[in-house]
């Protein structure tokens, strides 16, 4: 089976953990993204966000959330009153993945398979290990596949707290939907509002 297990080290924390990464080869996403993808922020956040996998400017730029979703998140946040400096930002999926209508046209972003989702996955457990965040921001239904398992379902879920033993430890969740749905969305100002309205049931949890 795929898995990314024996290219986790055995010590050295969350630089440790990237270094290694970046050298990951425990399913096929590696051989056409750019590059690993892996988590940013504050090693001692009290929320960690957890999204799909890095998009198209993720995988140019190598880090988590900098392209179109991550600025509409990075807003949102800040409506919520989460402050970003507060924050760990991460992907259930390392590598990039995407197809191409054509050679040489527009990447486009493909959903990671659940076979790819359980190989990345030892890759989440360590940074939850590591920074032990005290509320976990699921982004998406492939986050919450990926964290609660495949009877996950964002709609019904979304703004309530859950608690959940995750990898062996209690972990307390707010579901919401992904940034980049609301980009998609007929009306993007409620499906923002939305989002918004989630991410602050987020914000009281940890007062
Ligand atoms: N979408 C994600 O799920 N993650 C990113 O890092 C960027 C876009
Ligand atoms: Fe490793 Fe995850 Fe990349 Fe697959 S997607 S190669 S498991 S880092």
């Amino acid at each position: 089976a795929y898995t990314a297990e024996p290219f986790l080290p055995s010590h050295g924390g969350l630089p440790a953990l990237r270094r290694a990464a970046a050298d990951c080869r425990g399913c096929p996403l590696h051989r056409d993204a750019t590059q690993t993808v892996f988590g940013a922020g504050n090693a001692h956040a009290r929320v960690m966000l957890v999204g799909e996998q890095p998009g198209d400017q993720e995988d140019r730029q190598g880090k988590p959330f900098v392209g179109p979703a991550g600025k509409l998140l990075d807003r949102a946040l800040a409506e919520a009153g989460i402050d970003p400096d507060d924050t760990y930002v991460t992907n259930a999926v390392k590598h990039f993945k995407f197809t191409r209508s054509e050679p040489r046209k527009r990447r486009i972003h493909k959903a990671p398979t659940l076979r790819e989702m359980t190989a990345c996955g030892p890759w989440l457990a360590a940074e939850l290990a590591v920074v032990e965040p005290e509320l976990i921001v699921v982004l998406g239904a492939t986050a919450g596949k990926a964290l609660l398992g495949s009877s996950f379902r964002v709609t019904q879920v979304r703004g309530t707290v859950l608690e959940e033993e995750i990898h062996g430890r209690p972990e307390r969740l707010v579901p919401t939907v992904h940034p980049s749905s609301v980009l998609r969305a007929d009306d993007r100002e409620a499906a923002y509002r939305g989002l918004v309205s989630d991410l602050k049931v987020a914000a009281r949890a940890i007062q």
